[in-house]
């Protein structure tokens, strides 16, 4: 049986900007999602730059209002929290940032780094030793006891990343949300931390929500993927299939930006996207993507937005075309 954690319900978080004095214009940011993610599994969210994919992350984790739509978490309605709630909540969803420089405080040990989620949920001195000791060892960063005292500027990058991720852990969270977590780190680090955290989250049975601009990453760390595109999915469906097979003229095209490391392959034909990511002030009409799409009719996919059809087991696409391009 499927063991939903968390469901995103046609969920949209708008942010308001003032332009001049009278006129509030809406940052569609993320406009009618919806996904769920279950226990133990990694959905990876990508897409280009301002797709959305943040917001959609810290939506999930309840850090900014999500201005309709639902939130479920392991079964309840979490859209409206109580503060009393929210501390439940906070406890068992987590995210790991971006940038292992300034996410960590570079004035506190890494032993006070780990702790302070737990002496904010008010653990005592020894249970708060041992968490910490059983994160440091989980992102092996041995032995534990070498570290504790350690500022953040002693340890290299992909060490930091580390710390961030046994802050993360040592709430024993359910979910994770991991917002581009080694797009600062250096190169060959990256894989490394990617399949240590996939192997913790497989450990501990997490339901992570893996948020990329580089799909080719997602191969390491993903069961599905979801692509994202000025604030609306266009595909998603299992990881395996949509890198080998990808349907969607968008996601074909993020697949095929992809280096290629095979040098007979160099200089293949590659099917690139041209133009701008459309603004989030002012998406295009009918379907998001109609103005950079090759297959584009410029009438019905410029008219009519597209819904999710399930083209195939647990395999969905929002496009007029799908079965026709599919087909070709
Ligand atoms: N607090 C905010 N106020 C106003 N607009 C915002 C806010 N946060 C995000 N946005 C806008 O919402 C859109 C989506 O931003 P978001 O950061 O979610 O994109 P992203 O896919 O994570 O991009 P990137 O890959 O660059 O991190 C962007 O146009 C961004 O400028
Ligand atoms: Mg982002």
């Amino acid at each position: 049986m499927r063991d939903s954690l968390l469901e995103l319900q046609e969920v949209r978080t708008y942010f308001y900007v003032r332009k001049g004095l009278f006129k509030t214009l809406a940052v569609k940011a993320v406009d009618g999602v919806s996904l769920s993610i279950n226990r133990g599994e990694t959905v990876a969210i990508v897409g280009e730059s301002g797709s959305g994919k943040s917001t959609l992350g810290r939506t999930a984790l309840k850090l900014v209002e999500p201005t309709s739509g639902k939130i479920i978490f392991e079964g309840k309605d979490i859209t409206n929290l109580s503060s009393e709630d929210l501390k439940w909540f906070r406890r068992k969803a987590q995210m790991i940032f971006q940038d292992p420089y300034t996410s960590l405080n570079p004035f506190m040990t890494i032993k006070q780094i780990i702790e302070e989620p737990l002496v904010v949920h008010g653990f005592d001195a020894r249970e708060r030793e041992e968490r910490v000791i059983k994160a440091l060892e989980d992102v092996r960063l041995l032995p534990p006891e070498t570290f504790l005292s350690k500022y953040p500027h002693m340890l290299s990058g992909g060490q930091r990343q580390r710390v961030g991720i046994a802050r993360c852990l040592v709430l024993e969270p359910v979910f994770i949300v991991a917002d581009e977590p080694v797009s600062m780190i250096d190169a060959s680090s990256r894989v490394e931390i990617l399949l240590l955290m996939r192997s913790l989250q497989g450990k501990y049975g997490i339901g992570m929500m893996y948020i990329t601009h580089d799909i080719a990453t997602t191969k390491y760390f993903s069961d599905k993927i979801a692509v994202m595109y000025a604030g609306k999915l266009l595909e998603i469906g299992p990881s395996q299939r949509i890198l080998k097979e990808p349907l969607h003229p968008y996601t074909v095209a993020l697949i095929d930006a992809v280096p290629d490391p095979d040098p007979h392959n160099r200089f293949r034909l590659r099917r690139v996207v041209t133009g701008e990511p459309p603004s989030p002030l002012n998406p295009p009409s009918g379907c998001r993507f109609h103005p950079r799409c090759p297959y584009s009719d410029g009438m019905k996919c410029v008219k009519e937005e597209p819904e999710m059809i399930e083209v195939d087991m647990n395999r969905k696409v929002a496009c007029h075309y799908i079965e026709k391009i599919a087909g070709k």
